[in-house]
């Protein structure tokens, strides 16, 4: 499949708050999503991201703050005026009419002609592979089925821009998997700009050009995926992004490259990256768990510290261990076939990089 260059106008947001008597549902949001691209707002249930897509759509209207699409403010416009396709949670198809009238009815609002609706309603179910179910109604159709209808009926009227609010929510595992390498793909292949919702991380790493981390109404940190996941700026993003353990302690020597962090458990040498530690710093190190061996020669960082858990998953091992202060990391080990796993209570040698640790702010 051959992506169709990104076009269209950009969406920008400044910031934009919308209080319910003193609750801030959206505080002081900035961000800007470039033609053509997937971007994911994700975040913990109340950190305001459907508020922040309904005010994109227009069913919310802003405290403060404005939105631009292609530079032309849309704050004044009725949603049916913005011309977004929406899939929203709680969006339900019509369920008296068939799979092809409800998905013809955006064109119909439009007064778009008879053979170009039915032509236009072909095209779309096509893309989301349910052509030869237009007869049918809504409820006899599967959950997953019926999310392709309302993602069909969205992007009927060809949208510059789709904004997608936990369309995958109530299905299950397996089909929620499928259906995000569908819409990858979808996405791939209209070259529109998508925005979507999820509190699943997962889904957010994989389908999303970049995510917008959501806290309390604000945007906490924007980034691909990838470089969210490898350089966190706060605690928050550390642990909402993938697990994380955490070293906290004091600076006691920092240049350019290596800061020495006192801790409970000794001293630490951390690789100067992102947030730069100063000597006499207040340091908190995120350390994921795949990034901690047991034992080797040569590493940076040896922590002691007594094993408590040692569970064999398949693919790798994950443990739980004590050190000398009481702090309780978790490892995650590839594991061998000739590796045994540490028995519970033995003492072992947990080694980690300089370069594996992470500054970030506690917040
Ligand atoms: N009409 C309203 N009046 C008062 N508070 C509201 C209203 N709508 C939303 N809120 C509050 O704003 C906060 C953000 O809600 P929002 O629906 O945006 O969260 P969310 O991130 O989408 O959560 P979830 O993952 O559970 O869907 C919540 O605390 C919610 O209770
Ligand atoms: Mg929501």
């Amino acid at each position: 499949m051959t992506a169709t260059p990104a076009a269209g106008p950009d969406i920008c947001l400044t910031g934009l708050s919308k209080h319910y008597g003193p609750f801030k549902a959206l505080d002081n949001v900035h961000l800007t999503v470039a033609p053509g691209e997937f971007l994911t707002l994700l975040g913990p249930s109340g950190s305001g991201k459907s508020t922040l897509l309904m005010a994109l759509a227009g069913f919310v209207e802003p405290t403060r703050g404005d939105i631009t699409v292609g530079g032309r403010s849309v704050v004044a416009l009725a949603p049916e005026k913005r011309d977004f396709g929406v899939v929203f949670q709680g969006y339900a198809l019509f369920p008296h009419m068939s799979v092809a009238d409800n998905v013809g009815y955006p064109l119909k609002i439009r007064r778009l002609p008879k053979p170009e609706i039915a032509a236009r309603v072909k095209e779309a179910l096509a893309l989301v592979q349910l052509d030869h179910l237009a007869k049918r109604n809504p409820k006899q159709l599967s959950g997953g089925q019926q999310q392709r209808v309302a993602l069909a009926r969205a992007l009927v009227f060809s949208p510059e821009i789709l904004l997608l609010d936990e369309p995958m929510g109530a299905l299950d595992k397996k089909l929620r998997g499928d259906l995000q390498m569908e819409l990858r793909q979808l996405h791939r292949k209209l070259g529109r700009t998508f925005v979507n919702v999820t509190h699943d991380q997962e889904e957010a790493m994989a389908m999303s050009d970049r995510i917008a981390i959501m806290r309390a109404g604000r945007i906490e940190q924007v980034g691909a995926p990838r470089d969210l996941y490898d350089m966190p700026e706060t605690r928050f993003v550390a642990d909402f992004l993938g697990k994380s353990n955490f070293l906290e302690g004091r600076v006691r020597q920092a240049d350019a490259e290596i800061a020495v962090v006192e801790t409970a458990d000794g001293m630490i040498r951390h690789a100067q990256r992102g947030l730069v530690l100063r000597a006499g710093d207040d340091a908190l190190l995120a350390l994921r768990p795949q990034k901690i061996g047991l034992g080797g020669d040569g590493a940076d960082n040896e922590l002691p510290a007594v094993v408590e858990t040692a569970i064999f998953l398949g693919t790798h091992a994950e443990i739980t261990a004590r050190t000398g202060s009481g702090l309780v990391l978790g490892i995650n080990l590839a594991i061998d076939r000739a590796e045994a796993l540490p028995d519970e209570g033995t003492g072992v040698t947990l080694t980690f990089g300089a370069a594996s640790t992470t500054a970030v702010r506690d917040d």
